[in-house]
């Protein structure tokens, strides 16, 4: 076929590719088929339904978010805007122990309901999960890990010790189903209440499936903060035993009489990755988020509440405030306000840089699309990046950057054929200005859009257009891991 037989649905043409294999930029048009990208070059001769002329614009892989709890928001608010208008294509839903299935409940308890409540948890499998989602349709694509609090929530009776044999073949077997349905893993969050009782030897025979079916296991570490060393070992020590990749979530350190200690850290997660698979994400933020919870080193510094059920008022208000109004010490407060959501400003900066610049760190979110004064992140994290840390800073290349939200992404997540801009992968694409692109969102006004998110596409469909404006397109497809080659 000659090329002049060819016509190409959409050709973007004259951007810097940016490719997301951490290659610097380099010029070149991007022509677009049906779901595909289907060449790159000069394709000046070229003929196209549609040609967009992007010159003075980065053209780079659609953002994966590592790291979400974006599995509820998928169903309840599918244009996604606050990941789409950042440029996210994909995101990693079921993070730090939590997934919306499978489970059935009314009452789901903390961190559970960071989710949602009302009438939330309402699928008995993971597949009937995946299947709505597939059926609701987002606008972008998920990834979807099933979460192990979850599991024990729906699998015993009582959460606050060890699982038994029989608890533990019974969550095994929610982890064969979640897996065989298209979960591409499992995820643990043993800082918090519903799980922390878990032994690790629970944790390793519930995840068996992993080792023989295939996927990943992530962790929202037992500690993050004097244990961290421990909590590590822990990690690494399941990895090794079930001979699965690992991925630390949101890698941080809490409490200032922690900080400075990622480069510990960070020479451990290094000394690991010689022998085993150990992959890291982190957030662009000193202050984390979470539900409201009494555990010293998260209340150490300014302290926000995100949501509150007894006193919705308090929303958006520091804890100090609230505090003095009650005439209580803030430790003493928090028994009041629960349940609830706070913001926690408790990293040091030179940490999160430090964290961030380690050469295998992704970035993912950790944003919570359900707080009613949800953290920065949420709106603002891969432009803050991309705008903040990597041109303003200079912490590394436009090209990294990239990369730690496309390419690196993709391949420890095993997501195929996308997060590179190459011939024959998924259109999932981001246009942004590098000389504007930066995070609005901020602790005080936390739900802004980004600036310098020019166009997004999502399995070669347009979904944000160049006046900043979603197209109501909503092409997201629920992706499955690569089958990994042993
Ligand atoms: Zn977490
Ligand atoms: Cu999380």
């Amino acid at each position: 076929m000659s090329e002049s037989t060819i016509e190409y649905d959409l050709i973007l043409e004259g951007g810097a590719i940016i490719d997301g294999t951490n290659r610097e930029a380099y010029h070149a048009d991007v022509a677009i088929s049906g779901d595909r990208i289907v060449a790159i070059g000069d394709l000046a001769t070229a003929r196209a339904r549609q040609r967009r002329n992007v010159s003075g614009l980065v053209v780079a892989p659609g953002f994966i978010d590592s790291h979400t709890h974006d599995d509820n928001a998928l169903l309840r608010s599918p244009e996604m805007t606050p990941k789409i208008s950042q440029g996210v294509t994909t995101a990693v839903t079921g993070n730090c122990g939590v997934s919306l299935a499978p489970l059935r409940s009314d009452a789901p308890p903390p961190p559970l309901d960071l989710l949602g409540t009302d009438n939330s948890y309402r699928f008995g499998s993971f597949r009937e999960y995946l299947d709505a989602v597939r059926e609701t349709s987002p606008s972008l694509n998920c990834a979807c890990m099933v979460g192990h609090s979850t599991l024990r929530v729906a699998g015993m009776g009582d959460v606050t010790r060890d699982a038994t044999p029989e608890e533990i073949s019974r969550m095994q077997a929610m982890v064969a189903e979640a897996l065989d349905a298209g979960a591409i893993g499992v995820s643990t969050g043993t800082f918090y209440p519903p799980a922390a009782a878990a032994s690790t030897q629970e944790i390793i025979e519930v995840c068996r499936p992993l080792s023989e079916k295939g996927g990943i296991y992530a962790t929202h570490m037992r500690d993050e903060g004097d244990e961290i060393v421990a909590a590590m070992n822990e990690t690494f020590t399941i990895g090794k035993t079930l001979g699965v990749p690992v991925i630390i979530s949101h890698h941080k350190l809490m409490g200032q009489q922690n900080f400075g200690r990622s480069t510990e850290t960070l020479a451990l997660i290094g000394e690991a990755m010689k022998t085993q698979e150990v992959s890291l994400d982190a957030y662009p933020y000193i202050a984390g988020s979470t539900m409201l919870k009494k555990d010293r080193a998260l209340l150490s510094a300014r302290t926000i509440i995100t949501w509150c059920t007894p006193f919705p008022e308090y929303t958006g208000r520091d804890l100090e405030e609230i505090a003095r109004e009650r005439g209580k010490s803030r430790w003493d407060v928090v028994d009041e306000l629960m349940p609830a959501g706070a913001i926690y400003f408790m990293m040091d900066e030179e940490d999160v840089q430090r964290i961030m610049a380690f050469p295998e760190t992704m970035i993912g979110s950790d944003g919570l699309p359900h707080d009613t004064h949800p953290h920065p992140r949420l709106w603002g994290t891969f432009p803050r990046v991309l705008g903040h840390y990597s041109r303003d800073l200079g912490l590394f290349p436009l090209h990294t950057a990239v990369w730690k939200m496309t390419g690196l992404t993709a391949s420890r997540f095993g997501i195929a054929n996308r997060g590179v801009l190459a011939e024959g992968n998924f259109a999932d694409v981001v246009v942004f200005d590098p000389a504007t692109v930066c995070d609005v969102a901020t602790f005080e006004a936390p739900m802004a859009r980004a600036r310098g998110i020019h166009e997004v596409y999502v399995n070669g469909r347009l979904v944000w257009n160049a006046s900043g404006e979603h197209t109501g397109a909503r092409p997201g497809r629920v992706l499955e891991r690569a089958s990994t080659a042993s």
